[in-house]
């Protein structure tokens, strides 16, 4: 399949995924809710599609750099930028009341957090372990990983990481920790080596260092708490529409969204309904969207992208 609009919404910020997929889906949508404002790359696709958009993000860098990329819709008041964690829309004084006719929620970092040193999500040579997305938030990776007990490290590793030694791994950064505090990348790869050997390559540290950042940005929880919410600000008809990069994420999306769905939601074996006994809305996407075989060569970020999108009631 050609995805002609591939890389078409790109930034040095940011390249966002499957935009021409968001945008119709969003067709036709007069109000829409960024969660994940990043680059602004979708909300420029959605603005010049004819809709307005009022954009969060947890971090002040994604807000400033968007705002200048859309000041021109600013100035005309069909783009606001609102610095916020979508999982607490329901605490935001600007959006007390607001209701939306398509809500996206684009999860995981962007580019440029991972790119810039200083914010200590890579695992290049001598970045500060920190990975906050809010910078106000006090606990820093290197907090994470010097102060939780062993027990605590391993769920993290296993359950974000799908790492199945990762008791090894987290006896191997207690010892270390012992001896001198983390506090740069190499510390947790040369944890990871000691670990599990010195054949351990970039793919494993990607996978284990985004698992201390969903620790780090507590994102599943965030998410597990925003979709209930962000369902109830759809004005009727209007659409959620979710890409995530994690498998625990994504399986959350899934789920919830079929649950929405069923018209009953009672244990299988009670002989009758006592639940809310009517579906909240309907599954769009029976299966998860995944990027074009174009874009997943131009931008290898979408290899691992999942869009799955759900219409509330009319
Ligand atoms: C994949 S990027 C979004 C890219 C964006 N769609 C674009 O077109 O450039 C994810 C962004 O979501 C933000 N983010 C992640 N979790 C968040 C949350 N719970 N609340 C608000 N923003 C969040 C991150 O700070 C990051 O800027």
């Amino acid at each position: 399949m050609t995805d002609a609009s591939a890389g078409r919404w790109d930034s040095s910020y940011h390249a966002p995924v499957m935009v021409e997929q968001v945008v119709a889906l969003f067709s036709g949508a007069k109000e829409i809710l960024d969660c994940t404002l990043g680059g602004g790359g979708h909300s420029e696709a959605l603005l010049s599609s004819g809709s307005s958009v009022v954009a969060l993000d947890r971090d002040e860098t994604a807000i400033l750099e968007a705002r200048k990329r859309l000041a021109s819709s600013e100035t005309s008041g069909r783009f606001l930028a609102i610095r916020g964690n979508f999982a607490e829309i329901d605490r935001l004084p600007k959006l007390r009341d607001r209701s939306f006719n398509g809500i996206l929620a684009d999860l995981g970092v962007s580019s440029h957090q991972i790119d810039a040193d200083e914010r200590g999500f890579s695992f290049r040579p001598g970045a500060l372990l920190d990975m906050r997305m809010d910078r106000r938030s006090t606990t820093t990776a290197a907090d994470l990983l010097n102060s939780l007990d062993e027990a605590d490290l391993s769920q993290i590793f296993r359950d974000y990481g799908d790492e199945p030694r990762a008791n090894r791994l987290a006896r191997e950064i207690v010892r270390r920790r012992e001896r001198r505090p983390m506090h740069v990348s190499d510390d947790l790869v040369d944890a990871i080596r000691g670990a599990f050997g010195a054949r351990m390559g970039p793919g494993d540290f990607a996978r284990l260092f985004q698992a201390v950042r969903i620790a780090v940005n507590d994102e599943l929880h965030a998410l597990e708490r925003a979709l209930p919410l962000l369902r109830d600000r759809l004005k009727p008809s209007g659409i959620l529409a979710v890409i995530a990069y994690h498998s625990g994420e994504d399986r959350l999306v899934k789920h919830t969204m079929r649950e929405w769905s069923l018209a009953c939601i009672c244990p299988p074996k009670q002989l009758q309904c006592t639940c809310r006994g009517h579906a909240l809305g309907e599954l769009i996407t029976k299966r998860a969207i995944i990027a074009s075989d174009e874009e997943r060569t131009i931008n290898p970020r979408s290899r691992s992208a999942r869009l799955r999108a759900w219409r509330t009631a009319a």
